[in-house]
């Protein structure tokens, strides 16, 4: 069976290094490999601190992946001979002042309904747990489930590790799937997605990516909060890589307006949770655009006998690497379809 895939960010790469492995001899078409999402992302594999209210056709979908990562970075690894840096530690997801702390705890109900493991816990608690969390903290929840994964190491992995499997590559970008020389197509496009007609749009996010020096605390949690109203999480590598996000907006493809001020607030609100953060070196301010169907559920399934979409990730992208490429693998290669029929790519689509 020959299988084009065409985008080649860490969704793509992760199918056609699955679909090689099981023999499909596979090509890959991206003009720039890793140029959307994927390496802007900050890595949180949160099945619980990601769910949102609105999407609970995703959350048994959220956890399959989330479950399925500890065993998928570990082939990755072997297959690449490249570290992807999953951490299992928890998430501490506080709020600020009282008012942050009551959002956080609006979004218990949605928790509830992962049915994974969270705690309440108080403002000294959530302090002994992170003792570099400002002292002015409230309390919040602890996950112990919700972990991070590098995305950076990751897509460099899936790279080796789909060349290493025999994917070819060609660095052309695709306009007219009829012309691919294929059986199955697989369109994993992120946001270039749209120009095949899917009902993709870009939700903008800057991220900051910070640099602890050799001896400077880090925090050993990904934290998450609040702070007056408005979100932040902070994720920390092993290397000491501190990585602050994200904000959401939407602006079509604007990478440069407004990216001094979105630095501002995500400083601002990691300090005010975390103040050691003033201390670290800035390393770098990317944008990124996650890829949103209209109900910003993932579009994952048949557009119609030879085409699969793998696309609409949104804010999940990372984290549902594994899932999507099992489906998405068993799907092109002629297995059972597993994919929830909420993710139906054709679900826009008006009927006659
Ligand atoms: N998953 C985090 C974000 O999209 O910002």
């Amino acid at each position: 069976m020959r299988l084009a895939v065409i985008g080649a960010g860490s969704i793509g790469l992760a199918i056609a290094w699955r679909a090689a492995q099981r023999g499909a001899e596979t090509t890959v078409y991206d003009p720039e490999p890793g140029a959307g999402a994927s390496r802007v992302a900050a890595g949180m594999l949160a099945a619980v601190t990601e769910a949102q209210f609105g999407e609970e056709a995703l959350l048994p979908f959220m956890a399959a992946s989330a479950d399925a990562w500890p065993a998928f970075a570990a082939d990755l690894e072997r297959a690449s001979g490249i570290r992807v840096g999953y951490r299992d530690l928890p998430t501490l997801f506080v709020g600020l002042e009282d008012a942050d702390r009551a959002e956080v705890q609006r979004q218990i109900d949605i928790y509830r309904s992962t049915e994974r493991n969270y705690e309440t816990v108080n403002g000294r608690a959530s302090r002994k747990i992170e003792p570099l969390l400002s002292h002015r903290t409230r309390g919040g929840v602890l996950v112990p489930g919700d972990h991070a994964v590098d995305p950076r190491a990751v897509h460099t992995a899936l790279l080796t590790a789909a060349q290493r499997a025999g994917v070819a590559f060609q660095g052309e970008t695709v306009e007219d799937l009829e012309s691919l020389d294929a059986d199955r197509v697989v369109l994993a496009a992120g946001c270039g997605s749209s120009r095949f007609g899917l009902p993709i749009r870009p939700v903008r996010g800057a991220v900051l990516r910070l640099l602890a020096q050799a001896g400077q605390p880090v925090p050993r949690t990904t934290v998450r909060g609040y702070v007056q109203g408005h979100p932040v999480y902070i994720v920390t590598r092993e290397s000491g890589e501190v990585v602050i996000g994200a904000t959401s907006d939407e602006r079509g493809f604007d990478r440069l307006t407004g990216t001094a001020g979105a630095a501002h607030d995500l400083l601002r609100r990691a300090i005010s949770l975390v103040p050691e953060i003033a201390e670290y070196h800035l390393d770098e301010v990317t944008v990124g655009f996650r890829p949103a169907a209209p109900d910003n559920l993932p579009l994952i399934g048949r557009t119609d006998e030879r085409t699969i979409a793998a696309t609409g990730h949104y804010r999940h992208g990372i984290a549902l690497i594994p899932a999507t490429a099992e489906s998405v693998t068993a799907l092109a290669t002629g297995e059972d379809d597993t994919v929830p029929k909420a993710f139906d790519p054709l679900r826009f689509e008006e009927s006659p």
